[in-house]
């Protein structure tokens, strides 16, 4: 008996294997479909940045910042950041490789680890993964929509029902300080009964005590100040287009005024997909806009707009719906004999060739214990190759999901066989 592993996974983190991965791939091709469909490409940016492009962006307040960052100083002493989030280095990307002189509205997507040095918990991980859009050049509250509504066709092209789409305007540096004020004043009558975390918010990002988690910072904030009542007319209109193109779409969704996002860099419109089966890390996507952020690093103003899926709770979800859906060979070749075993060997390779998916037993191995492979790996077809059919140069096939049966030239079998997948 092994001794058992000696080595296990850190703390928040975790492999992700077959069958679960198919969820994961069925995602991944999916969103890469439909993003292409609204023009995005695919960016691959790098995993270590930099830190002060995360602080600078994200905000030096922020939770992500304060206390979940990855930081380490390389051997050079420079201060180096594990990504916690995509939208810094996309921005980075856009302006280092002056993106912005090509034609807007420049669209991209990407998706691979984040890492977030968080409690961990359902749903959330140190390092988890993120399938995100950025687009750059566009002002237009269509552009808003038909971010929301490439997010939704995604979601419901997965199958995924029973989500709510809830959406804020968080207005802009014009509307906010207002905002901020009457926040401020709202909360200075309850600011000994608020945690040690809102205390501190409360002096340089009040907005934030609405996000807080603390049940009795929950009740404290009823009756606050609404963020949509402090508007500029600009941001106020912007919004109500936003909204009426969402509804012209028929989008179903809410509008949340209490929805603040953990990070700096937002401005007017901003979203969250949620669903009540992910428990208290209920946002499976978010998103918003950031129309100052490509100027603060070093690029022309130029408007932006985006989101981001979390994956481990989309295949949590996804999971739930219809668990993973293991792919499984469409050949398996059982062999009885060295001679047939070499037999099945080549035909296994002429078949690959063809474009299926084939395993073959290896010499030894009993015809029961072939086939109780063949049958746990769920193989579509079986093919038995013996003496007889080497001698008469027919082979019998079974189909396992149907039970027919039939004949076939051994010769003719890659001709033969990848008929049956043509629908692929
Ligand atoms: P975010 O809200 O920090 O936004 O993250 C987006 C999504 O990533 C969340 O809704 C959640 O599904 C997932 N997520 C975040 N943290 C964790 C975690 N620790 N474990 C598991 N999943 C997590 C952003 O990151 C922005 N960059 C989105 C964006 C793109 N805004 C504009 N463009």
């Amino acid at each position: 008996m092994s001794p058992g592993p000696r080595y296990s996974a850190l703390k928040g983190v975790q492999d992700i294997l077959p069958p679960d991965i198919c969820l994961w791939q069925e995602v991944e091709s999916a969103a890469g479909k439909v993003f292409s469909l609204y023009g995005f490409q695919e960016i691959r940016p790098p995993i270590i940045e930099s830190t002060d492009i995360f602080t600078r962006s994200i905000g030096e307040t922020t939770d992500i910042v304060e206390k979940e960052m990855y930081t380490f100083p390389d051997k050079a002493g420079r201060s180096i950041t594990l990504r916690p989030e995509g939208t810094a280095s996309v921005v980075r990307a856009y302006v280092e490789h002056h993106l912005y002189n090509l034609p807007a509205p420049q669209k991209f997507f990407y998706s691979g680890p984040m890492f977030r040095y968080e409690r961990p918990q359902k749903g959330r991980f140190r390092q988890f993964y993120q399938i995100g859009v950025e687009a750059f050049g566009a002002a237009d509250p269509l552009m808003d929509a038909e971010i929301i509504a490439m997010l939704t066709v995604l979601l419901e092209r997965l199958g995924l029902k029973g989500v709510n789409v809830e959406v804020n305007s968080i207005g802009c540096e014009n509307c906010r300080p207002a905002y901020r004020k009457a926040l401020q004043d709202f909360f200075s009558g309850r600011l000994d009964d608020l945690c040690p975390d809102c205390k501190r918010r409360y002096e340089y990002n009040p907005l934030r005590i609405l996000d807080c988690k603390v049940e009795r910072c929950i009740e404290l904030r009823r009756g606050a100040p609404k963020v949509t009542d402090f508007l500029c007319d600009e941001c106020r209109s912007h919004f109500d287009k936003v909204l009426s193109a969402i509804t012209l779409l028929n989008i179903p969704y809410v509008t949340n005024p209490n929805m603040v996002r953990g990070l700096d860099y937002y401005a007017r419109t901003t979203f969250e997909v949620t669903s009540e089966h992910l428990g208290s890390q209920k946002a499976v996507a978010a998103g918003g806009r950031y129309d100052r952020l490509v100027e603060e690093f070093g690029g022309p103003p130029t408007p932006a707009i985006g989101f981001a899926i979390g994956m481990e709770r989309l295949a949590a979800l996804l999971k739930e719906k219809e668990g993973p859906v293991a792919a499984s060979p469409d050949v398996y070749i059982a062999p009885i004999g060295e001679k047939a075993t070499t037999e099945s060997f080549l035909m296994a390779e002429r078949l690959r060739a063809k474009g299926l998916w084939v395993e073959a037993g290896y010499d030894g191995a009993s015809l029961r214990s072939q086939l109780r492979r063949a049958d746990r790996l769920s193989a579509h077809y079986v093919l038995i190759i013996g003496d007889d059919e080497l001698s008469s140069g027919k082979v019998k096939w079974k189909n396992l999901k149907d039970g027919s049966q039939g004949e076939a030239e051994m010769s003719g079998l890659p001709e033969f066989f990848p008929s049956f997948f043509a629908e692929r």
